[in-house]
């Protein structure tokens, strides 16, 4: 008997002492700026192939419209469309002062980009859990009065393409994730946008910048691993949008507004064109329909839309910061104001649909299967997805673990590790309690032993009648 009762004790034991939860799942969120998903197709790119084998690739991802940097970083952050979270641009501005603000600047206006919804960081602590970011857009902002724990934006003038800082700024963030045991992390690096703009998506210059970048992939991963974080860091590297090359004069006819007949910027109060390919007009009052007609079919490759006629699938019209006129213009084209004044000879913005502003999509780490190609998604969907593995509750958002779920390795799932630990937990309990009543039937024979014994009635305790042991038992 006493036999039995120290192999329940070792075995409860045993399953009380083990550690019933393996340690918490981190999220490493990473935006390759610009990174179009067909650029590992011309440049040999050995550690994004290697990520590839050791995780899931997506053959591209959808990113919201408009394609351009903070509206689309914002969405990987809160999984809303750009209609929904508010930052519908990359510029602040105010059409009764009509004062604008260019990207860096906009970084530290709150209002602009506490807009209603919560990034992840926020939902993340509000949670119990610690977030961090590095220079991905909106990291210097609040949102209802709380930021990121760990945080920090680049300094004005940043050089975005020194890969000496790429390596600085990741042994700072996995230092991050290990010393300070940050759950979540996004981390923005500003190229290949800055060398697709200037040269051209089809440039030799974008593809040195691709093949720097896939040796900084090879050293997060290196990185990673020497911070002893390999078995529960997943990292999940996209980007907010694509790259088209820009036509110029000569060989295409341009959209310049001033040249097309009927049009006047004095029959408007505030726009915001000369920013690429889209444009989003604010007409003098009782002026909107002579803007729109003048400019509707003015040009074959400018598309205009008033504000309620926007196609539903973009997804950018229910939003008071969005114009009553907006416009767009087919890959290729930009849209210039009075004569062009930028020269970038690659440019985003355009429809989503088109595949030049794809991004690519990799993930690695515990939560996901490996050696798996998956079909596209839309990039809201990528909220849901962190959402789950760090085993938080998402804000209401746009995306679904549906389009993603198959990636992951069930097992790894935060949930199912809940379910393990529940199990484990149960087990443990039903250990104890089965060991309580051993060492109850152990105690009450040993003495029914012994007063047996001392009444000298005493036979063999094997020889005990099984409902007598019952009997005891229920005593
Ligand atoms: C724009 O500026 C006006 C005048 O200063 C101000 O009343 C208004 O609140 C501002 N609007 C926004 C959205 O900042
Ligand atoms: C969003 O910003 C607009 C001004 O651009 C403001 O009128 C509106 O109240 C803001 N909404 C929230 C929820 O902050
Ligand atoms: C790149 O950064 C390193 C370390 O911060 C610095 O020493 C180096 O001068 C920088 N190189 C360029 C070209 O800016
Ligand atoms: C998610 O997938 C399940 C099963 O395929 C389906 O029943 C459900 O409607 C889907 N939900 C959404 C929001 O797509
Ligand atoms: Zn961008």
């Amino acid at each position: 008997m006493l036999w039995i009762a120290s192999l329940w004790l070792l075995w409860a034991s045993s399953i009380l002492g083990a550690p019933v939860n393996k340690q918490r799942q981190k999220v490493l969120l990473i935006s390759f700026d610009g990174f179009r998903w067909d650029y590992d197709r011309d440049v040999d790119t050995p550690n994004l192939d290697k990520m590839a084998k050791d995780g899931v690739k997506a053959l591209y991802v959808t990113p919201p419209y408009l394609t351009i940097t903070s509206p689309t970083h914002f969405t990987l952050l809160t999984g809303r469309y750009i209609e929904n979270h508010g930052v519908i641009h990359n510029m602040w501005f105010n059409t009764t002062t009509t004062e604008k603000m260019p990207y860096y600047q906009t970084l530290f206006i709150n209002e602009w980009w506490d807009n209603g919804t919560l990034p992840i960081w926020i939902t993340a602590q509000r949670q119990g859990l610690k977030a961090g970011s590095l220079h991905f857009p909106g990291t210097a902002s609040s949102y209802q009065g709380q930021v990121a724990m760990v945080r920090e934006w680049e300094p004005p003038l940043y050089n975005y393409k020194n890969e000496t800082t790429w390596r600085e700024n990741t042994d700072k963030v996995m230092g991050w994730f290990r010393d300070q045991d940050l759950d979540f992390i996004s981390f923005y690096f500003g190229e290949p946008d800055g060398t697709g703009h200037r040269y051209g998506p089809d440039s030799p210059e974008r593809q040195e910048m691709v093949k720097q970048v896939d040796r900084t992939v090879g050293y997060i991963r290196q990185s990673a691993e020497q911070h002893g974080l390999s078995g529960h860091l997943n990292i999940i590297i996209t980007a907010d949008h694509g790259m088209s090359t820009v036509y110029r004069n000569g060989l295409v006819e341009e959209i310049t507004l001033t040249k097309i007949p009927g049009f006047s910027f004095g029959d408007l109060s505030f726009h915001l064109v000369d920013y690429g390919p889209s444009g989003m007009l604010l007409p003098k009052p009782g002026m909107l329909e002579k803007v729109y007609n003048a400019l509707k079919g003015a040009h074959p490759h400018l598309h205009v839309f008033k504000k309620e006629e926007m196609p539903e699938r973009l997804h950018f019209a229910k939003n008071d910061r969005i114009l009553p006129i907006i416009l767009w213009a087919d890959p290729g084209y930009v849209i210039n104001g009075y004569f062009p004044v930028q020269f970038n000879k690659g440019e985003h913005g355009f429809d989503n649909e088109d595949m030049e502003m794809k991004p690519f999509f990799r993930a690695v780490g515990p939560a996901f299967h490996k050696n798996l190609e998956v079909g596209p998604f839309e990039t809201v969907n990528i909220y849901p997805l962190m959402c789950h593995i760090l085993g938080i509750q998402p804000e209401v958002n746009d995306g679904h673990l549906n389009a993603t779920k198959h990636m992951l390795v069930t097992s790894a799932t935060t949930r199912d590790k809940n379910m393990n630990l529940l199990q484990n937990v149960f087990t443990g309990l039903a250990a104890v309690a089965g060991f309580l009543v051993v060492v109850f039937i152990v105690m009450t024979s040993h003495k029914i032993l012994k007063n047996k014994r001392k009444n000298k009635r005493s036979e063999n305790s094997e020889h005990l009648p099984k409902n007598e042991k019952t009997k005891q038992t229920s005593l």
